[in-house]
């Protein structure tokens, strides 16, 4: 039996309509539980590197945690004091940094290569009760394949450092990936991100360093990814200087809260 070309066309194009009213209707569906799903993954990270991830890391539990330790705060990057007016819950520093009303280029040529620079950006406060145990800052810069995204967790007097974490890029496993070896993560509990004089001093070296009481301000180098390494000192030199959080962390180290 053969059918005519108008059939033919009819019969495909219906195909297609189905298909496309299905595919629309799974992205809308699906829309508010990725992002669901994305504010659970963002809080499990802010989580890890603030050393209170629960054991049981169900949904529930992750926001439950969350709710009890972490205060996001929206910062002046150039003033370095807290916004307010603008809800940290629902800021979103990547978004502000691609809104060209909410952001400014970066100085050309830093190493970190970062482009633009939102205006605020968003920080965390663990907390115990009323007393605030560290501060988490997001940091972000090229390495060699990709955009690294972490997070920094320093005490509260602004320099000593209690963890960082990167929970994005596409470095190569083995290589640059090793940014997320357990084992090189720990390497930098306790060093120091700036020298006595107040300068940025925290460096991934080549080859080994020393332990963290006679050597505070260097890291392991990553064997085979220089160039990532050189990346996450570029990302640090950046967002700890006066174009990222430096105007914030002079007040925090200055005694402010
Ligand atoms: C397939 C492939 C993937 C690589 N991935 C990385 C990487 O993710 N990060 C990195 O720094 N170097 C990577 N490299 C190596 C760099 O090209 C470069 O040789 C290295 O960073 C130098 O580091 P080294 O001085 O410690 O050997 C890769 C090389 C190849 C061939």
């Amino acid at each position: 039996m053969s059918h005519s070309n108008g059939y033919i066309i009819g019969f495909a194009a219906s195909v297609c309509f189905v298909c496309a009213i299905f595919v629309a209707g799974s992205a809308v569906a699906l829309k508010e539980r990725q992002e669901v799903n994305k504010l659970l993954d963002k809080q499990k990270n802010v989580l890890s590197v603030s050393g209170h991830m629960p054991d049981d890391t169900s949904g529930d539990s992750v926001r439950a945690t969350y709710a009890q330790y972490i205060r996001p705060k929206v910062v002046d990057l150039q003033t370095g004091q807290y916004v307010e007016g603008v809800e940290p819950s629902t800021f979103d520093q990547r978004e502000a940094r691609d809104t060209p009303e909410l952001s400014r280029a970066a100085p050309a040529g830093n190493a970190a290569k970062v482009l633009r620079l939102p205006n605020h950006g968003l920080m965390y406060q663990v907390t115990s009760g009323d007393t605030v145990e560290s501060i988490i800052l997001p940091i972000e810069g090229k390495g060699l394949w990709s955009t690294l995204y972490g997070f920094l967790a320093l005490a509260p007097d602004g320099s000593t450092i209690k963890g960082l974490t990167f929970y994005e890029h596409a470095e190569t496993p083995g290589l640059g990936g090793e940014v997320d070896n357990p084992r090189w993560k720990s390497l930098w509990v306790g060093r120091k991100a700036f020298n006595d004089q107040g300068k940025v001093a925290i460096k991934v070296i080549k080859g080994s360093a020393g332990p963290v009481e006679s050597d505070p301000h260097h890291v392991d180098g990553l064997s085979g990814a220089t160039l990532t390494a050189r990346g996450v000192s570029a990302s640090l030199e950046f967002w700890l200087g006066e174009n990222g959080w430096g105007p914030y962390l002079n007040r925090i180290r200055a005694g402010g809260v």
